[in-house]
Parts: structure tokens; C-alpha cells; sequence
């Protein structure tokens, strides 16, 4: 996730820009840069880091000036947080700023390196304004063709804010999945990914549709669709505060986080699939490497662990190769039988909580290879890896973690993919079916998002609860873990997650009619045998919400709410049935009026142990 601004007028192009970005560093901050029309030339000033070390940068070097130009903050996916790698990229005449992921981006730079260009980043933003410019030149005088053309030819999801050496005082604007809104001043015209970048300018705007292109000037913005035909926009006027406009008009980060994780898996695993097949060698994984792994153990903390306890499963099954998953505070000081031969995985969104990265230091020491999975760029514990994979969900703001943990079984699944096809375990058919299947996830996970009713009336009844129970067998265990933790750490009710199986050794004799139990049963193979302990508990008095499959029929008195998901594949289920526990924790707080994204006694990155 990245942040655009743009802007046409007659204020300080640099002032506004400098200030819609500030507005928008939470979207990313690992490099910034802008580009500005002076006496009619674009100049850019970019560097890697906070916007802060850009305006540094523009103190010693010297303030770019002029009335027009575009701006960026980025979250790198494409090439590492670099001076080169920030935004904005030019190809000949054309300038760009972007957000999103260009997924075919691989055949379009080989097009273009057929055609006699270079490349000076590793981005595919870098591509995109070679192609616009390549565009260009075939049709000189007539931008709006050149991006038709280029838009045709693009895949993934992007927001784009252009300018083009030839028209000093137009700014140019188009979308395709990634937000973009066309701010409406007097005399002005801005873009920006969020509308907190432009509320102290204006609050009239258009909203951009995916596929359409903005032509700004000073005197208004025209909007055109792919036939280059114009299109007459409803104004709209905001009337959020700042701080709910960051938020995207959700009243709290958490929720909007949970909406964003159909884009942050596609984000994630797009650029790791190369023709239907798992493809990490990026990443500096390679078959040959993973041949050489005996063993594997996952090391994280909280939600990153659960996310490690979904790769077990799904790796043992595919791969066949034993995996431990440790607490990282547990490994780091129980002498742990790690060596050679050892594939040690750290798991962790800020790549900086310090047992993880102290367990992954422990775990080099002992002669293990290590491979980071981390979603936050150039944080400690992807320096020093061995082997990395960057999840792409964008800055998490919200201390409850949702899109992470979303994001991180969606690479361990790439992950075990490509490992069990390694080992031989399973063919290459195979192997692009669970793909095909992986890439299925995030259209399932909107139909759960579309609905969110049940979620809120079974959150209702929660509230009064002093403790609750999750329970599930395999995969659902799995994930009742993360469910049980998401409860409680934002709505302060006492919740354990147990193995279903594991409940008449001890824990059913806590069972009364106060203590609700949340039962995740999607996997076909164990659903009976979850039912069996669910009709259990319930015989004992207690509450019941089951959550399973589209198609499954539970008796009418074994649940008092029964949640279905949609029937997929029972692999991935986990990536679908974890969106309704997240949604109940999420309604839960709301209802007792906790403070959801900044829940007490917490923090976001826990850089000590
Ligand atoms: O940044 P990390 O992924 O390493 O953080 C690990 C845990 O602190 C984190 O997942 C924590 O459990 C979350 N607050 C859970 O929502």
C-alpha cells in the first residue's frame, strides 16, 4: 500500500504535497518522493526512508518550486526500500507515481527491453511509465490515447498519478482497484489515495472508478472512461473529521484492516506465481534449497505463531516433513534441538519483536538456515535472514492483528506448495490446482465480508460473557487459537482455545450455561467429531455458535447460531473461517466500548521481551 497526492494551482505544489503525504505516511513509509513542474520542467526529489528524510534532503539540495506536480510514500513491493526504488519513476517524457501491483509487469518489461529501453529500479511502477511513454511517442500530443492504450495492457491492481513532460500544468489521474479520489478547490485540482490528504484544501471530490482516467488543471478535472469518451461525475462532498478519513470513513483501523485482506493476499502471492505455479526463487528459495530442509520449525509470537500453527498442518500434510511451532520466548531459552539440515521460519509483522528476532539470531547460531516472514520492510529481522518473503498487506495500524495473520498463511501455503512439489510429494498438477485454489481466496473471503449481520447479533450476546471457549479439531484448532486470542485481547473477556478432542479430559467441567463456546468445524474429514463435542457442550447447558461449511446440516438444537462459510476446498479453509472470529472480537469490543485499535497494556511492536 502507497500514498498519491497530485496537485494544479496556485499554491506551493511542494507545500501541498509535502503536507497530503504526511497525511498519508501511514499508508507506507519506507521511502518518498515528488515530482514538480519548474518553469515547465519536471524535477524530482525522492530519497528512501521517512518524508522527513526527504524534506532533509530538499534543505541541503534545494525546494523544488512550482505550481503542478505528483507525490508519493511508498511500501515497497517491488525492489527494496532504496533512493532508486522511490517513486516517482519517469520513462522518457512521462512521470508516474503509483500504488498497487502491476502482475504482469515481467512480459511487459521484456516488450519493452525488445524495444531497445532500460530500466534504471527493479520496480514495476518503472515499467508502466516506460509503456505510457512508449504509447506516447506513437501518438505525440494526445496523453489520454497514451494511457488507454497502456491501461489496456495492464494487470493487477494500481492507482496512478502521471504527468507528462509536454503539458507543464495538467495533472493526470487513473485507477484500476486501488482508491483515488479527484479533489475540486477553486482554482485547484488535487488527487489523492485518501481524502485526508486534501481536507485542509477542499472537501468537494470525485470518486474514481476503476478504469476511468482524470485530466486536472487549475480550472477543474475532466473524467474519461476507456472509449475516451467523458463522463459526467457526481460530486461529492466529505464531511469526515481527519482522523476518521484515514480510516477510510471505518470507525476504527481494525475494521478496515479486516476489509483490506482480499487485496493484501492478492497483493502478497500475485508476484510469487509465475504461470499457475508457487515461484520464490525471488526470495531465494529454490527447489534445490528446500530439498536440503529435514525439518522445520516455525518460531513466532501470538498471532504469527497461530499463523505458524495453520503452516504445520498444511505443511506436514502436503510436504510430509515434521514441523515444530515455538513460542519464540520458549525456544529462545529451552536449548532447542536446532542444527544443520534445519529450516527455522520467523514469523512476524513488525519483523522487530525482540524474542522472534533474538530466536531467529539463537537459531543461526546453532547452524540452521533461517527464512523471515515479515511484513514490515527492512525491520531487523528481514536484514538478517537467510532467506525472506515479504508479505505485501501494508502498514497494519490497529495493535489486533487480522490482515497480517491473513497474508502469512497465505504464504505459508506458497510456501508448502512449493516445498511438497520439491519433494516429490505431490505432481506439478497438483500443484497448480492448490494454486488456482490459493488465488480463489480473497472473492471467497468478500462474500463473508458482505454480510455482517450475524457476526454483530452473535457479538451482542458475548458481551455479557465472563469467559468463553473455542474449540476445533486440526486446522480449526488451528484457528481457534487466533480467534480465541483476537477476543480477548480487544474485548478484555477471558476466552482459551482447546483441542475439541482434549475437552473431557479436564476442561468440560467448566462448562455451565455462562460460559459460551465457539466451535470451528469446516474440515469434512473431523466435522462429525467436532459435532460430537459440540453436542457436549451444549448438553452441558452451554451457548453455541458452530461455524462450518455452506452444505453442512447440524441437528437444529446442537447450536444456538450456526455461522456458514462458503464450501471450499478444507486446506484453505483457515483463510475463510477466520474472518467471522475476527469479525465477532471486532463487533464484541465495539459493544463494550473498548478501545478496539488500541487495546490496553498493549502495543503494536513488542521490541522487548
Ligand atoms: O510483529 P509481530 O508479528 O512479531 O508480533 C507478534 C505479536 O506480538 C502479535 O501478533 C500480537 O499477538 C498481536 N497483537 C495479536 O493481534
Amino acid at each position: 500500500m502507497c500514498g498519491i497526492v497530485g496537485y494544479v494551482g496556485q499554491r506551493s505544489c511542494t507545500d501541498v504535497l509535502m503536507d497530503g503525504l504526511s497525511r498519508l505516511e501511514y499508508r507506507g513509509y519506507d521511502s518518498a518522493g515528488i515530482a514538480v513542474f519548474e518553469n515547465g520542467i519536471i524535477k524530482v526529489a525522492k530519497s528512501k526512508g521517512r518524508l522527513k528524510d526527504l524534506a532533509d534532503k530538499m534543505d541541503r539540495e534545494g525546494r523544488l518550486e512550482g505550481h503542478a506536480g505528483i507525490g508519493h510514500t511508498r511500501w515497497a513491493t517491488h525492489g527494496e526500500p532504496s533512493d532508486r526504488n522511490s517513486h516517482p519513476h519517469g520513462g522518457g517524457s512521462v512521470t508516474i507515481v503509483h500504488n498497487g501491483i502491476i502482475e504482469n509487469y515481467k512480459r511487459l518489461k521484456d516488450f519493452l527491453l525488445s524495444k531497445g529501453r532500460t530500466f534504471e529500479s527493479d520496480t514495476d511502477t518503472e515499467v508502466v511509465a516506460q509503456l505510457l511513454d512508449y504509447y506516447y511517442q506513437a501518438t505525440p500530443g494526445d496523453p489520454v490515447k497514451a494511457i488507454i492504450k497502456t491501461m489496456k495492457e495492464l494487470e493487477g491492481s494500481y492507482a496512478l498519478g502521471v504527468v507528462f513532460a509536454d503539458f507543464p500544468d495538467t495533472v493526470f489521474a487513473l485507477r484500476k482497484e486501488s482508491p483515488l479520489i479527484v479533489g475540486l478547490g477553486e482554482g485547484e485540482s488535487f488527487i489523492a489515495s485518501d481524502v485526508t490528504a486534501i481536507l485542509q484544501y477542499t472537501r468537494d471530490y470525485y470518486l474514481l472508478e476503476p478504469n476511468e482516467i482524470a485530466v486536472l488543471s487549475k480550472d477543474g478535472a475532466k473524467v474519461y472512461d476507456l472509449h475516451y469518451q467523458e463522463i459526467k461525475k457526481e460530486r461529492k462532498t466529505a464531511d469526515w473529521d481527519v482522523s476518521a478519513a484515514e480510516k477510510g470513513g471505518y470507525p476504527h483501523f481494525m475494521i478496515k484492516e479486516i476489509h483490506e485482506q482480499p487485496v493484501a493476499v492478492k497483493t502478497t502471492i500475485a508476484p510469487r506465481i509465475t504461470d499457475g505455479m508457487p515461484d520464490l526463487s525471488e526470495c531465494g528459495i529454490t527447489p534445490e534449497r528446500l530439498r536440503e530442509f529435514h525439518a522445520i520449525n516455525v518460531v513466532a509470537c501470538g498471532t504469527a505463531m497461530h499463523a505458524g500453527m495453520v503452516g504445520k498442518y498444511v505443511i506436514e500434510k502436503l510436504a510430509k516433513v515434521p514441523v515444530n511451532v515455538d513460542i519464540a520466548s520458549e525456544f529462545r531459552y529451552r536449548e532447542p534441538l536446532v542444527g544443520e539440515g534445519d529450516l527455522v521460519i520467523i514469523i512476524s509483522q513488525s519483523g522487530e519483536t525482540a524474542d522472534s528476532l533474538a530466536a531467529m539470531r539463537l537459531a543461526k547460531e546453532l547452524g540452521a538456515k533461517t527464512l523471515a516472514i515479515v511484513n514490515a520492510k527492512g525491520s531487523s529481522i528481514a536484514r538478517e535472514a537467510d532467506m525472506l518473503i515479504y508479505t505485501h498487506a501494508g502498514p497494519e495500524i490497529a495493535v489486533a492483528s487480522t490482515k497480517a495473520y491473513m497474508v502469512q498463511i497465505a504464504v505459508m501455503y506458497l510456501f508448502a506448495f512449493e516445498l511438497a512439489l520439491a519433494k516429490g510429494v505431490i505432481d506439478e498438477a497438483e500443484c497448480r490446482r492448490l494454486t488456482a485454489l490459493l488465488q480463489e481466496t480473497p472473492a471467497q473471503i468478500e462474500q463473508v465480508l458482505a454480510d455482517k449481520e450475524l457476526t454483530q447479533k452473535i457479538a451482542a450476546e458475548l458481551i455479557t460473557a465472563d469467559s468463553l471457549l473455542y474449540i476445533g479439531r486440526g486446522l480449526d484448532y488451528a484457528l481457534s487459537m487466533e480467534g480465541s486470542l483476537k477476543l480477548k485481547e480487544i474485548s478484555y473477556i477471558h476466552s482459551e482455545s482447546y483441542a475439541a478432542g482434549e475437552l473431557k479430559h479436564g476442561t468440560i467441567s467448566l462448562i455451565t450455561e455462562n460460559m459460551p463456546v465457539i466451535a470451528v468445524a469446516t474440515q469434512k474429514r473431523l466435522y462429525e467429531k467436532t459435532i460430537s463435542n459440540v453436542k457436549e457442550v451444549k448438553a452441558r447447558g452451554a451457548k453455541v455458535v458452530l461455524i462450518c461449511r455452506e452444505g453442512c446440516c447440524p441437528d437444529q438444537d446442537v447450536a444456538d447460531h450456526v455461522f456458514q462459510i462458503p464450501n471450499f476446498d478444507d486446506l484453505l479453509m483457515p483463510m475463510i473461517a477466520v474472518v467471522p472470529l475476527q469479525l465477532i472480537a471486532y463487533y464484541t469490543a465495539v459493544l463494550k466500548g473498548t478501545d478496539v485499535d488500541k487495546p490496553r497494556n498493549l502495543a503494536k511492536s513488542v521490541t522487548v521481551e
